[in-house]
């Protein structure tokens, strides 16, 4: 059998780091590397071939280090890159590896946790435009009605760590309103971009109070858990050691400083060319 490796969580830059807390909370046993690609962040404003060729090859990166299954914590790449890795990439990489996103175990949620059936999505410019949520809830759920809003300015507010500032809260009303006019049904919300957890506190004060959050960490970690329980094969291929490791294609040192706003804790930082 092939030598067990960490399970690799991939992010555009530091937003993800969000999602590794919670998959390691979940999951705590398993080893974990972390590749931000800060360098050539923000995904969520660039084409659909451009968040393609970045992800693949932070994908192909993160199999030579040893990973067999690599999550994409970022919102944007999993709905420009993930369907395409998956059917075309895979089978002539490795077709034993695995790529999961997070739209999928974002969606299946939704059903059980909206009344209404009018469910909004806030994510990034591209993430919305792919339309990969509407689709992905409506191939499910065709009675559900989609609401999507971007929100542009969010992304940048959290990397400047001024989400809990004065500032932000124009910024997260405008699309928190944005949103809610386009459908007053709207009673659950899909925290549709890594970033957002940060500005969970300011979102909950804008929303009305009968309105459900769905924040991706703990559902992601859920259903990474149910499926590795499913997949004894995948399973038997990730090392169990506890550890992680960060990889970034930025300056060590700015990674750290950065991260901080995301991750407790002492973190061992290497850089990485893509
Ligand atoms: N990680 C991206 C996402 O979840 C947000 C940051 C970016 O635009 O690169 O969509």
């Amino acid at each position: 059998m092939e030598q067990p490796g960490p399970i690799a969580v991939f992010d555009s830059g530091y937003g993800g780091l969000t999602v590794l807390n919670k998959i390691r909370q979940h999951l705590p046993q398993y080893d974990y590397i972390y590749l931000g690609d800060n360098a050539r962040t923000p995904y969520g404003t660039r084409s659909f071939e451009v968040v393609y060729e970045y992800t693949l090859e932070a994908v192909k990166k993160l199999f030579d280090m040893g990973a067999h299954l690599v999550i994409l914590a970022c919102n944007t790449a999993s709905a420009k890159a993930l369907r395409n890795i998956q059917q075309k990439d895979l089978p002539l990489i490795d077709s034993n590896r695995r790529v999961l996103g997070v739209i999928r175990p974002s969606i299946e949620v939704v059903d059980e946790l909206s009344d209404s059936k009018h469910v909004g999505v806030l994510g990034t410019v591209g993430t919305v435009q792919s339309e990969s949520y509407p689709i992905e809830i409506n191939k499910l759920f065709p009675n559900i009605k989609v609401s999507q809003e971007a929100c542009p300015m969010w992304v940048p507010l959290v990397e400047n760590n001024e989400s809990f500032k004065d500032g932000a809260d124009y910024f997260v009303k405008q699309h928190i309103d944005g949103l809610l006019s386009m459908d007053k049904a709207i009673d659950t919300i899909i925290l549709g971009c890594t970033h957002y957890p940060l500005l969970m506190d300011k979102i909950r004060q804008y929303l009305p109070g009968h309105i459900q959050l769905v924040e991706q960490g703990d559902i992601v970690g859920e259903s990474l858990k149910d499926y590795l329980k499913r997949h004894p094969e995948m399973d038997d291929k990730c090392s169990k050691g506890s550890s992680v490791h960060f990889y970034t294609t930025e300056q060590v040192m700015k990674f750290k400083q950065t991260a901080g706003i995301f991750f407790e804790g002492e973190l061992t930082v290497e850089h990485v060319v893509l």
